[in-house]
């Protein structure tokens, strides 16, 4: 178990073993690839962060994955895996996250993307993103860093 702060100061907590804070959570992050790039998506206000979002009434956490990767990308994931989860204690209360890495092998062009200005792709994370202000508070913890030495461990990238 990790704990540290986040860009705006709070607590968070992450591990990457089963489910550590909540069996149920009610929010997810994905960091996605898709032909040996980054896939993201760009929010309107908030900037460049990989999809997520929260999970909807009768839905897993797994199928919120699949879901927002869809709307706020295009992309369809062919391949989902948990990765691990994150706790934030933040000043509108205690959220769970889980962290999923997604394979996208189909990234469809649509006319409008929900919530989001559609997809982003890197081949690299561009040095000093989490400085950037082009790229969301999200990016900017050690959640994204250590969820990056976490895949590259498992040689998933
Ligand atoms: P809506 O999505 O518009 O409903 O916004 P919201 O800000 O109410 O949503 P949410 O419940 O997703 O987040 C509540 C607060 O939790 C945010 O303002 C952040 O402070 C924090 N938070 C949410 N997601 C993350 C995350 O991935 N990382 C970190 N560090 N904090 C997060």
């Amino acid at each position: 178990m990790m704990t540290f702060k986040d860009y705006y100061d709070n607590t968070v907590q992450l591990s990457f073993t089963d489910h550590p804070f909540s069996t149920d959570p009610r929010h997810v992050w994905v960091l996605c690839r898709f032909k040996e790039q980054w896939l993201l998506t760009e929010h309107p206000r908030r900037g460049i962060e990989f999809p997520g979002g929260k999970v909807e009434p009768g839905e897993t956490a797994d199928d919120a994955a699949v879901r927002e990767v869809f709307e706020e990308t295009g992309g369809h994931v062919a391949e989902l895996r948990y990765l691990g989860q994150y706790h934030v204690d933040g000043k509108g209360g205690l959220i769970v996250k889980n962290i999923y890495f997604a394979t996208v092998d189909k990234l469809l062009i649509k006319q409008r993307y929900y919530e989001t200005n559609g997809p982003v792709l890197f081949e690299e994370l561009p040095e000093g993103f989490q400085t950037d202000k082009k790229f969301s508070f999200m990016m900017k913890d050690q959640v994204l860093l250590e969820s990056m030495k976490y895949l590259k461990e498992k040689e998933l990238v």
